[in-house]
């Protein structure tokens, strides 16, 4: 038994000295010192010794399984150094890098560029107006008078008297006229605040994206031909529209307008509710009252203006189910863009 035992110490030595690879040793570690190696089936069958002889035999495989180690880590260091020395450098250049985070644009941000995008290509100017504003341009201007009841549709924020948070960017309809003489053709993104409770389509602010324009002899052809123009360059050249009849104050006719499901292309699914159709806009011609109020004269200039929800064609473009996910500030969320 302790011939055996020198004879595998001998035979180790030799072959640890000669792997020259960290895999070679790793099988080598197995064979003579792992669960089912050498050693330990040999310390298996002490028991069938004499019992004299057991302590001695026991105390010289302790021995062996030692110095076997320790030949282990002796070939373990410098073959390490060798294989990192090969790459004759100090830093280990095949660890992958630190990225840093960059930054990028609110997909809110990225769809009013989109959308402004195709109205300035159109000749449309960006302009902005204030958030607070006052009840004129929020609501008298805009032929809504005191206790009129469509305000009721634009319910509003008040902070002190007077002033109010606007519930739609069509304020900046009137600001423009009061100091631009015709033509005129602007778009005008921004918040508006409407204080709505909160759920997946509902959000106390949200985002608007007004369009105007008043020149000689505008018709509804022109407002046709440029919201056309609009969704089929936003949603793809396949998309058909519908202009519902409707009512807003400022504007006469006015209508709402309908594109065909861009997800199911009109068949009917989840994100247009079976309906084929999704609601994107309001619009109509000019109200002359409106005209009026601005100091423009109605018999001569004519004009067309449109107001839509960023948060809304956002929704749809990338199929997002609730308003909330854009002012969450998720970088799950947000990282997809
Ligand atoms: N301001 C209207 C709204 O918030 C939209 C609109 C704008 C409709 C301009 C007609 C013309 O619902």
């Amino acid at each position: 038994m302790k011939k055996l035992l020198k004879d595998i110490e001998r035979e180790a030595i030799g072959q640890i000295r000669e792997a020259n690879q960290d895999k070679e040793l790793e099988t080598l570690k197995r064979t003579y010192l792992g669960r089912k190696g050498k050693i330990s089936k040999l310390l298996k069958s002490i028991g069938r010794l004499p019992p004299g002889e057991r302590a001695a035999v026991g105390l010289m495989a302790n021995e062996v399984k030692q110095n076997i180690t320790r030949q282990f880590q002796l070939k373990s260091l410098p073959l390490r150094k060798k294989t990192s020395s090969k790459l004759n450098q100090k830093i280990d250049i095949s660890l992958p890098g630190i990225l840093p985070d960059i930054g990028r644009l609110h997909p809110l941000t990225q769809i009013t560029d989109e959308i402004a995008a195709i109205f300035l290509r159109l000749g449309f100017r960006l302009v902005e107006g204030p958030e607070v504003e006052t009840e004129y341009y929020n609501f008298q201007a805009l032929n809504m008078p005191i206790n009129h009841p469509s305000r009721e549709t634009f319910h509003t924020f008040y902070t002190t008297d007077n002033f109010l948070l606007r519930s739609q960017t069509s304020t900046v309809q009137i600001r423009i006229m009061q100091k631009q003489r015709p033509p005129v053709a602007v778009i005008a993104p921004g918040k508006v605040f409407r204080p709505d409770a909160t759920d997946a389509s509902h959000s106390f602010m949200f985002h608007q994206i007004e369009g105007l324009l008043v020149d000689k002899d505008v018709t509804f052809s022109d407002l046709k031909g440029s919201l056309t123009t609009f969704c089929r360059q936003m949603f793809g050249g396949e998309t058909r529209m519908r202009f519902r009849p409707h009512y807003f104050p400022f504007t006469e006719p006015s209508v709402e307008i309908d594109i065909s499901c861009m997800i199911c292309g009109g068949k009917g699914c989840r994100v247009c509710s079976q309906k084929g159709w999704l609601e994107i806009l309001g619009a109509g011609m000019v109200n002359p009252a409106v005209f009026e109020a601005v100091g423009y004269n109605p018999e001569e200039v004519t004009g067309f203006a449109f107001g839509m929800g960023i948060e809304r064609i956002a929704m749809l473009k990338y199929g997002i189910d609730d308003i909330r996910m854009f002012f969450e500030n998720d970088m799950r969320f947000l990282e997809q863009f």
